[in-house]
């Protein structure tokens, strides 16, 4: 059984509307009955259209809710379609995700994703920032590499790092089913707390109640980045419990 304090995120990513919010009430009940509450921080990142109703229904609970991306700017501007970390703040917004590996894929740069921590940071969010090598990095044995690219090149010149945790989340790993071996995981995280000090480090990647059970052994790990499974109340509790089992 473990003490430390966990990160639990829930990444919902394009899924929900107004009556998926009907399905925090589960977790907002188990989480006032859970012992070990207290150790966890339980933050949900829904679609920008859910953020401030799910910040209303949370309210008075242990939930705290974040964006999946934001714009760079901090100030109001002609950019249509966009928001920025102050409006995401202004709906009840605590934290952002910043650096996802689908929004990499659909052209976001390591110097992009570096404003954007800074202004988010500067406007008063917490950033999650995620990282990870895809699978032809991967088998080209180059993971510490682009690891270190996106680390150097993300946080640069960034000031509020406590405001900043790290999703490692291998681009293989997500949607997929497939985790990292648990030895190269530990490493992986190891590698990634030495460049970067005093750092909490979360894994992200397909994690479910199953394998929750394997990776919760993984000692350097501060929490989980969720897709698919934190859609799913029961799959999610699940995953918090056994996580302290
Ligand atoms: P997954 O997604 O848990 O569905 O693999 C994780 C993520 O993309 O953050």
């Amino acid at each position: 059984m473990t003490n430390k304090y966990m990160y639990f995120i829930a990444n919902w990513k394009m899924f929900g509307g107004l009556s998926t919010l009907n399905s925090l009430t589960k977790v907002i009940k188990f989480l006032k009955i859970f012992k070990k509450s207290k150790n966890t921080k339980i933050i949900y990142c829904p679609p920008n259209t859910l953020i401030h109703p799910m910040f209303k229904k949370i309210m008075n609970s242990k939930i705290q809710v974040g964006a999946q991306n934001c714009h760079e700017s901090l100030t109001y501007g002609a950019s249509t379609g966009s928001i920025n970390s102050t409006m995401l703040k202004n709906v009840g917004a605590k934290y952002v995700i910043l650096g996802h590996s689908e929004n990499r894929e659909s052209g976001e740069t390591d110097k992009l994703i570096n404003t954007k921590i800074k202004a988010a940071t500067k406007s008063g969010l917490k950033v999650i920032f995620c990282i990870g090598e895809t699978l032809g990095q991967k088998r080209k044995k180059i993971t510490n590499k682009i690891l270190l690219k996106q680390i150097t090149l993300g946080l640069q010149k960034v000031k509020r790092r406590k405001n900043i945790v790290i999703a490692y989340e291998p681009v293989w790993s997500i949607g997929t089913g497939v985790i990292p071996k648990s030895d190269d995981l530990f490493k992986t995280i190891n590698f990634i707390k030495k460049k970067v000090k005093n750092i909490k480090v979360l894994y992200g990647g397909s994690v479910n109640p199953k394998n929750i059970n394997e990776l919760k052994l993984i000692k350097n790990i501060d929490g989980f980045l969720i897709g698919g499974a934190s859609q799913d109340p029961k799959k999610f509790i699940d995953i918090i419990k056994k996580t302290y089992n």
